[in-house]
């Protein structure tokens, strides 16, 4: 059978699709199994082991899962003479700072450029500074503008929420009216993700009682556990080619355990893991020069002391 994307053309996404999750699959649990269903099904193997570099997103491995399968059996259907129906892939990401939004929407968007759903995939980050304007009119100039240039990409709006800060009278309400209005127009062929803390973007979707459902596809990114984030640890330093001491190991599980606790909401999960790889990075580095130590070994070690959590606590969250 010939491969999704080389045959004809896919038509654009517009009908509801009521997204859940594939809850009967197991975790980490591929939709094929042999060497030769995964060639034949290269572009979904290729997304899967690009999310498996990722620690846990179940949600969103599953709903790669769904899309794909959808685009594949309407192929198939459309060989067949019957009707291939058509999608609302618009989305909606709830979670804390550095749970992975902004990295899961740009796989997204390359994904389904790949599948041909979007002409270009390109991926487009605003906030409300760039989509609301200062004087009535300019809000809808703005965000028509911020449209055009995510026409056929992703855009992805961050902080969704504080569009709706300054309730009616606040040209945020401007800039929803026109997304939603591009939402409907048939000449964008774009996919709209509205990302934010889980709290803030109930309340948003609350006002706006017309816009939960012109986003069928909701995802939530959890808080990362202590044991996913020492997962990211471990695969942040192999990537980097470090070696953890057993001692660092501990010493770092006992500080995340900490401060997870201690920041609670504030709290930046992965973002976090990389600021304090980094800083430990350059610890190591200044404490090789200290001790004059060049050889493999050493520069392959992280230690504890390596582990300050000076800057990560303070600045970087
Ligand atoms: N599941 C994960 N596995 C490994 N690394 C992760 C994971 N989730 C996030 N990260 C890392 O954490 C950092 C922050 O992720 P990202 O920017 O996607 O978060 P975000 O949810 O968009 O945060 P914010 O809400 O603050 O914009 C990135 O370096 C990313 O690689
Ligand atoms: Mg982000």
């Amino acid at each position: 059978m010939s491969n999704p994307v080389n045959s004809k053309k896919r038509g654009r996404i517009n009908v509801v699709l009521n997204h859940k999750p594939i809850e009967k699959m197991g975790k980490n649990e591929s939709l094929f199994q042999t060497e030769l269903e995964k060639e034949e099904h290269d572009i979904l193997t290729r997304f899967e082991e690009k999310l498996e570099e990722y620690v846990g997103l179940e949600e969103v491995k599953g709903l790669v899962n769904e899309i794909y399968a959808w685009i594949y059996i309407n192929q198939r259907r459309e060989e067949l003479g019957l009707k291939a129906s058509k999608q609302v892939l618009h989305m909606i990401f709830k979670g804390n700072p550095g749970t992975g939004k902004t990295t899961v929407a740009r796989i997204i968007a390359d994904f389904l450029h790949q599948m041909g759903v979007l002409a270009k995939g390109h991926f487009m980050e605003v906030e409300r500074a760039d989509l609301v304007g200062e004087y009535i009119g300019h809000t809808a100039q703005k965000t028509r503008e911020v449209l055009k240039k995510a026409s056929g990409g992703v855009l992805f709006v961050d902080e969704a929420y504080s569009l709706a800060r300054g309730g009616e009278k606040d040209f945020g309400k401007e800039a929803i009216d026109t997304l939603v209005k591009a939402m409907e127009d048939h000449q964008h062929d774009f996919v709209l993700i509205l990302a934010g803390y889980s709290k803030e973007m109930e309340y948003f979707l609350s006002l706006n009682p017309g816009l939960p459902s012109r986003f069928p596809i909701a995802i939530d990114f959890p808080n990362y556990t202590t044991d996913q984030l020492m997962e990211m640890v471990r695969r942040m330093l192999a990537e980097r080619e470090y070696e953890l001491t057993t001692d660092g190991e501990i010493h770092i599980r006992d500080h995340i355990r900490k401060i997870r606790y201690e920041q609670e909401r504030t709290f930046s999960n992965g973002r976090y893991i990389r600021n304090i790889i980094e800083e430990a990075i350059r610890m190591q580095a200044v404490r090789l020069l200290r001790e004059n130590a060049y050889d493999r070994q050493s520069l392959l070690t992280m230690k504890r002391e390596d582990f300050k959590f000076h800057s990560s606590h303070v600045k970087l969250n």
